[in-house]
């Protein structure tokens, strides 16, 4: 099967992203080139090491790259000032200098963390991303955003700190669990929904082979989104315009995520699908989009196995602190929201100053509360 490359256009700070089947094999080919030293530490989760730790390790020993391992407790728990601190610690020990590479391998989970913390480690060493789940290999290891959770919001401290390189192997994904790779595919709808109304419609004829295994599938999907996500990060790389539509969902979303605490009650790309879901019923309501597009997201998501109303959540939410939740968001402008919506399918738009009461009125609908 053939493999590909994206190139993400950003000057000095370009790179490529390959993706194809069977690529930890290659890692050390792949990573050769941008290596300083032939050494690299990985960081990763328990659940990645055990399933992918040794396909990663003998990949980087066919190019006599040797490799240190430290492993995090899986879940979003880790995204804290206090694994921040015991992380960056731990990479001081092992003596890692700006020369130096750190690998982020592992979900969107690993990848915040660790880009966070190569972006501070003696003000910056090398930082390449190898994710191993269909979120961090569609959208969080590609773009450069880096952050940590506070209990005001998610990812509210951060970096922008781009990789060297992105490593997406689809074949990892075979040990991924089923919700998280359901959960990976909202992000895919995501890129069909901002602007390519024909990916959308690829993904409604091909989406269950995707979810099911289908590595060609997975391989065209991965490559779409990370195009559509490099062409809008190559224009906006630090969010001042455009790469705001990369959050179509996630103003909601975030809110639904911060009000679970950030636990696997809700994983973030349910929440986002759940958020993409309320973007259209809400452009639909102020008149922006038509109610036939907002019913199509949600069959489509719906039939993707992701939660598409309220009423799917695991426990009760009220209006106002969902509400509460989304006056945190980043893009918030002098105490007014901006939110992403849409026109139609294959068009998404920025709306600053959203009207709260409004959006409050809405949510007491599809709450009940
Ligand atoms: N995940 C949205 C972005 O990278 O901008």
């Amino acid at each position: 099967m053939k493999n590909e490359t994206i190139r993400v256009p950003l000057g000095q700070r370009a790179y490529e992203i390959h993706i194809g089947d069977g690529l930890l094999a290659e890692a050390g080919s792949l990573l050769a080139p941008v290596l300083r030293r032939p050494r690299i530490i990985i960081v990763t989760d328990e659940n990645v090491l055990k399933a992918q730790g040794e396909r990663l390790k003998s990949g980087l020993n066919a190019r006599n790259i040797s490799s240190e391992f430290i492993a995090l407790a899986p879940g979003e728990n880790a995204k804290s000032f206090a694994e921040l601190e015991r992380l960056t610690s731990r990479l001081l020990d092992l003596g890692v200098e700006r020369d130096d590479t750190v690998a982020a391998f592992g979900g969107g989970v690993v990848g915040d963390l660790t880009g966070f913390a190569c972006s501070m480690l003696r003000r910056g060493c090398g930082f390449v991303q190898i994710p191993t789940s269909l979120l961090a290999q569609v959208d969080s290891a590609v773009g450069g955003k880096t952050a940590i959770n506070m209990p005001q919001g998610k990812n509210l401290i951060g970096a922008f700190y781009q990789p060297e390189i992105v490593i997406a192997d689809v074949g990892a994904l075979e040990t991924l669990p089923i919700r998280e790779l359901r959960a990976g595919y909202a992000e895919i709808v995501k890129y069909g929904l901002i602007s390519n109304a024909d990916f959308f419609e690829w993904l409604e004829d091909h989406g269950s082979a995707l979810i099911g295994g289908d590595a060609k599938a997975r391989i065209h999907a991965v490559k779409t989104s990370c195009a559509a996500k490099a062409a809008i990060v190559a224009d906006d790389e630090r969010e001042k315009g455009k790469r705001a539509l990369l959050n179509l969902g996630h103003t909601f979303g975030h809110a639904f995520e911060a009000a679970f605490g950030y636990s696997d009650k809700l994983l973030h790309g349910e929440a986002v699908a759940l958020g993409m879901t309320l973007a259209f019923d809400y452009s639909a309501r102020l008149g922006r989009c038509r109610p036939e597009d907002a019913e199509r997201v949600k069959r489509h998501l719906k039939t993707a196995g992701l939660p598409c109303a309220i009423r799917d959540l695991p426990q009760d939410l009220k209006a106002a602190s969902i509400l509460d939740y989304m006056m945190q968001d980043k893009k918030i402008e002098q105490g007014a929201l901006t939110l992403v919506l849409a026109e139609k399918i294959g068009s998404a738009m920025i709306v600053k100053n959203a009207d709260s009461a409004d959006i409050l009125e809405f949510l007491k609908e599809k709450t009940g509360a």
